[in-house]
């Protein structure tokens, strides 16, 4: 009689057991990791991998030979392929498209003589006015609002002098 009590004890524990692991619901659990959904990054395919860029490398990606298009401003690569109308090879900006384009912007001016092409050293920037390097700071400002980040511009070594 005991070891039928003992049995059946046993087995009510057993059942119980086996309801909470076969009918809990997920909601229910509580989550010690709280994802905040504006930051959640598994909900977005597109992950975006930062690299590094020498001027050549970022030379190819003017929307012809590269569909994408890439923009360097003050060190940072920004993909504005979305841009496409302002800096594809029929755009007014064409001439950014695969270059470091931060002298023009702080010139206001989209000459090509105002760019540097990929097989000279980094423009440093340091003979800018502080005109210039304000009016750089508010186009820098709608290049991180608006395009994606994808990288840093770095010197080529062969070409860094
Ligand atoms: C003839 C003078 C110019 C006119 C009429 C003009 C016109 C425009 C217009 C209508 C836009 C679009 C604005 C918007 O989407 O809300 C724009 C954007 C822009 N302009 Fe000009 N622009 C001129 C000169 C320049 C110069 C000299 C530069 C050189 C720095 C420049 C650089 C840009 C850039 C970088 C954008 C932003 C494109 C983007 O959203 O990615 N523009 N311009």
């Amino acid at each position: 009689m005991e070891n039928y009590i003992i049995t059946a004890v046993v087995l009510i524990v057993i059942l119980f057991a086996l309801k909470n692991i076969l009918f809990t619901n997920v909601n229910n659990v509580d989550l010690e990791l709280e994802i905040d959904p504006e930051t959640d990054s598994s909900k977005t395919d597109d992950v975006t991998v930062i690299r590094d860029f020498t001027p050549r490398e970022l030379s190819n990606y003017n929307g012809f030979d590269l569909e994408k298009i890439y923009i360097a401003v003050r060190g940072n690569v920004y993909d504005v392929s979305k841009g496409r109308q302002f800096y594809g090879p029929s755009g007014p900006y064409s001439n950014f498209a695969g270059h470091d384009a931060s002298r023009g912007l702080a010139m206001n001016s989209f000459e090509i003589e105002n760019l540097r092409s990929w097989d000279q050293p980094i423009d440093e920037l340091d003979d800018l006015t502080e005109i210039e390097l304000k009016s750089l700071d508010g186009w820098e400002g709608m290049f991180k609002g608006k395009y994606p980040c994808v990288g840093k511009l770095v010197a080529d070594p062969q070409f860094s002098k």
